[in-house]
């Protein structure tokens, strides 16, 4: 059914859709019961000549029917949504791992738990943007937080959504009963790339989870060298990540061509042969004068010369 509250594919949605299947349940018997009411009743005594409305004071009997249930229906949703809020909000009990989630204008990083398997040679932890790679049948904690405004995670297949805020940290949690890709957006407008900000959650077998996690560090580990470091974290902080794609680090914007392997590639954006040092520095300091009409801004003046020669040089590893 695609990304869908109503499509549960893990505890946390499955109690989501519980309780809003209760809720739409007695909403549809109460909506009939009183339009047919309301319906009978005006046929039934509508005005008709030579007929006078008896008159009546009150009906004890009735009020006191439609003020008793409504109390007895409302009280027991209460208590309802209390139970299962106890279920959604326990976020710290058999949790199998943490991820830590930053939101930002426009993209989602993942930084993955500070355990022996996700570890990169250069001592830094396994970090992935936009996609969330995570073992089925486990509880997984998500400690939320944001850059720059808030942002709201939502998968809505494997649970409910909650806020991203900077400068503060928000706690959820995930599971998917069964291994598959569930897809997932950010539930609050942040701006201009509001709609490309996708979270794409794959849960994998259990038996194939670390076989998973040490292709992801071989692949990171490429981008980690310590001599182009200034330009991986000047590329990561700066304009860069917010559109382009760099798997293996969290850069995952979407406005610019990905360029996990860009090193490898024949030309620039199809104007500038081969991918060399030369080039790519031409490139990154004015990417317009090469290809009119672009998106991406000329950098010349923008960023020093020095943090362009850095990210050249890191971009020069990507092969
Ligand atoms: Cu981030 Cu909407």
């Amino acid at each position: 059914m695609g990304p869908w509250p109503l499509d549960p594919r893990g505890p946390l949605a499955e109690s989501i859709a519980f309780v809003y299947w209760i809720l739409f349940g007695c909403a549809v018997v109460v909506l009939a019961i009183v339009v047919g009411a309301l319906t009978y009743s005006g046929i039934k005594f509508r005005d008709r000549p030579g007929r006078v409305a008896q008159q009546i004071h009150g009906q004890n009997q009735l009020e006191l029917i439609w003020t008793v249930v409504p109390t007895l229906m409302v009280i027991s949703f209460t208590v309802l949504s209390w139970n299962r809020l106890n279920f959604i909000n326990d976020v710290n009990s058999n949790v199998a791992m943490t991820v830590k989630v930053e939101g930002r204008q426009w993209a989602w990083g993942f930084t993955y738990p500070d355990q022996a398997m996700f570890k990169l040679p250069d001592g830094t932890l396994l970090q992935s943007g936009e996609q969330l790679d995570i073992p089925v049948g486990q509880k997984i904690k998500l400690e939320l937080t944001a850059k720059d405004v808030i942002h709201s995670f939502w998968v809505p297949n494997l649970g409910g959504k909650k806020d991203a805020v900077p400068g503060h940290t928000t706690t959820m949690w995930i599971q998917a009963d069964q291994p598959g890709t569930y897809k997932g957006q950010c539930f609050e407008f942040c701006g201009d790339g509001h709609a490309d900000m996708l979270i794409t959650v794959v849960a994998h077998p259990q038996s194939e989870y670390a076989a998973w996690a040490q292709t992801a560090v071989t692949e990171a580990a490429r981008a980690t060298a310590p001599e182009t470091k200034a330009g991986r974290d000047a590329f990561l902080a700066g304009p860069c990540a917010g559109c382009h794609t760099v798997k293996g680090t969290t850069a995952a914007g979407k406005v610019g061509p990905e360029l996990t392997h860009i090193a490898s590639k024949p030309n620039i954006a199809g104007v500038l042969t081969p991918v060399n040092q030369e080039n790519l520095t031409k490139w990154v300091h004015n990417a317009p004068s090469f290809k009119p009409g672009i998106l991406m801004p000329k950098f010349d003046g923008v960023l020093p010369d020095k943090t362009i020669d850095d990210i050249v040089q890191w971009l020069l590893t990507l092969k």
